[in-house]
């Protein structure tokens, strides 16, 4: 698949998916939603695929939604299309997805990253939600992801000033998983990915979704959802390997049943 805006390639079981729109600091227009899109459909599909990264240049992760693109709209347009709903089907991945972070993810760049499943930050990386200065407001989910995140403090600050973070605040804040040296940002991702993707792949599936019920339920019901995902993986033929090639003293060799 040849793709414009995104480049798409597969490292053994990780696919790396790279923004690539440098004339514009990959700001996310309606081309790189729907390649996007595609690409991480492609991924979901693909058995021989365990867990992707999403990454950008050595300046930007990405600047936001392209401000050319949404300068004209007006309420109708926006309203009428349900403008950025169709981001929605981005977070519908069941596999794992990492954002690697180098540089600027403002706006709907921030917001993407918040929507895959965990971030890793170079040590260049700048978070920030700077719409209110263009008048508007986050849209892609960010006041919602970045509050759930970082606390109601943090986010609010950030979304009413648009003052931006550094990686190390970020890290600070919970906002991301770890700070790398941007050198080695792209490869310690891959590693990381292809780590997930050599686990048992129904046990990832049901960590990522349990993991992600936190934000969706109260304790109890989530709780009770993360111990019938638990008694579930039982009936898989990988628990029965993983648990005997412990006992053993070997590596398991999954069958993804
Ligand atoms: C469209 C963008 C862009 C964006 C940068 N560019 N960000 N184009 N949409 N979000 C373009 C610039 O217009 C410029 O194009 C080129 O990329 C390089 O950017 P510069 O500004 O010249 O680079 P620099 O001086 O290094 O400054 C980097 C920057 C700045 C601090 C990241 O570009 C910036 O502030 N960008 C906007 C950040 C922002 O407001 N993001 C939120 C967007 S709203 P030309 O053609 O001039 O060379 C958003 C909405 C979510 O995300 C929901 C709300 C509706």
């Amino acid at each position: 698949m040849s793709y414009q805006t995104i480049l798409v390639e597969q490292r053994g079981a990780v696919t790396l998916v790279t923004l690539n729109r440098p004339q514009a600091l990959n700001a996310l227009n309606s081309q790189v939603l729907s390649e996007l899109l595609e690409a991480m459909a492609a991924f979901d599909k693909d058995p021989t695929q365990g867990c992707a990264v999403i990454t950008g240049s050595e300046k930007a992760f990405a600047a936001g939604a392209d401000i050319k693109e949404m300068q004209a709209q007006g309420f109708a347009d926006m309203y009428g299309h349900d403008f950025f709903a169709g981001w929605d089907a981005f977070t519908r991945t069941r596999k794992p997805v990492i954002a690697a972070v180098a540089g600027y993810a403002l706006g709907g760049g921030c917001e993407l990253a918040m929507m895959c499943d965990f971030i890793l930050a170079a040590d260049s990386a700048k978070f920030g939600q700077p719409e209110i200065k263009l008048a508007v407001s986050p849209g892609m989910g960010g006041s919602q992801r970045l509050a759930r995140a970082v606390g109601k403090a943090k986010a609010m600050e950030m979304c009413l000033t648009g003052r931006m973070i550094d990686a190390a605040e970020a890290e600070r804040a919970g906002l991301v998983a770890r700070i790398v040296p941007a050198a080695e940002l792209v490869e310690d991702a891959v590693e990381t990915a292809a780590t997930i993707a050599g686990m048992a792949p129904l046990a990832v599936l049901a960590s990522k979704e349990m993991v992600n019920a936190a934000f969706e339920t109260n304790l109890a019901q989530g709780v009770q959802f993360e111990r019938r995902l638990f008694h579930a993986l039982f009936g898989t033929a990988d628990q029965k390997e993983g648990m005997a090639a412990f006992v053993e003293k070997r590596p398991g060799a999954w069958s993804g049943k």
